[in-house]
């Protein structure tokens, strides 16, 4: 029974094309493991969208990869995760693993004074999800939290080393220099392809955590507790994607998130 559940696939959603980061940490750490990803193209941005609102997206985006058979979902999304991840945990029978324990426990693991910043969607961010985690664990956590709603449709621009996108990293992201962060939590699936340039502001005293890499480990340790890590190397990164609205415009993008 374990054994045929091991080779099933991790389905993985996210509002759209951002969650491919995800995707790609996934399957550059887990190789053998096949994907299927959803992206809710038709309905996106998650990240200015109410809680029920994309409690409800959430809800629907699981279902369609649980119809799929998939043996675990990895909410790539992290105002999903912010937002919903409570409640698809405790609604679904396959494991469930969000982006935002990851990269809070990376974050606090890494910070030497306490003051971390931490940037997202004004969904993620008004949801304070993250903070409560963050201070949960350390409460005397100084925490410097900012929405940056601008980031996610230049990275979808291809702005990336564009004059303006600079601009505006150094509007959102310089001050927390002042307040003394030495940890910077990107916590939106976009922002990794931006990290070069956050690096480039902050400068080396911060440390930036990419929870796209950690939520690949996350999902690595929950398989192996499940006993549902695939065994199969002829496997070997299989990806299925499906997306809500048109394929070109989704393939045109997740070529540059995934490299490839
Ligand atoms: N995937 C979203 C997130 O990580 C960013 C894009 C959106 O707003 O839907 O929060």
């Amino acid at each position: 029974m374990k054994a045929t559940a091991a080779e099933a696939s991790l389905g993985v959603f996210d509002s759209g094309v951002g969650g491919l980061t995800v995707v790609q940490a996934i399957t550059e750490l887990l190789p053998n493991e096949r994907v299927i990803y959803l992206g809710d193209t038709a309905r996106v941005p998650y990240g200015n969208k109410s809680p029920d609102t994309v409690k409800r997206f959430a809800r629907q985006d699981a279902a369609f990869l649980l119809g799929r058979g998939v043996k675990a979902i990895v909410v790539a999304c992290n105002t999903a995760t912010a937002f919903a991840l409570p409640s698809l945990v405790a609604d679904i029978s396959v494991p469930v693993i969000g982006v935002l324990a990851p990269g809070v426990e990376t974050a606090l693991a890494r910070t030497k004074s306490g003051r971390i910043g931490l940037i997202g969607t004004a969904g993620t961010i008004g949801s304070e999800a993250y903070q409560k985690a963050i201070r949960a664990l350390r409460p005397d956590a100084h925490l410097v939290a900012r929405a940056t709603p601008l980031l996610v449709p230049l990275v979808e621009e291809d702005w990336l080393q564009h004059a303006v996108t600079r601009q505006v990293l150094e509007e959102y992201v310089r001050p927390m220099l002042s307040e003394g962060i030495d940890t910077l939590v990107l916590a939106c699936t976009h922002y990794p392809l931006l990290k070069s340039k956050i690096q480039t502001i902050m400068g080396r005293g911060v440390r930036l955590i990419d929870s796209a890499q950690q939520v690949a480990q996350e999902v690595r340790q929950v398989l192996i507790q499940e006993g549902l890590l695939s065994r199969d190397t002829k496997k070997r990164s299989t990806r299925e994607y499906f997306v809500s609205d048109e394929v070109a415009i989704f393939a045109n993008v997740a070529s540059r998130f995934l490299g490839e």
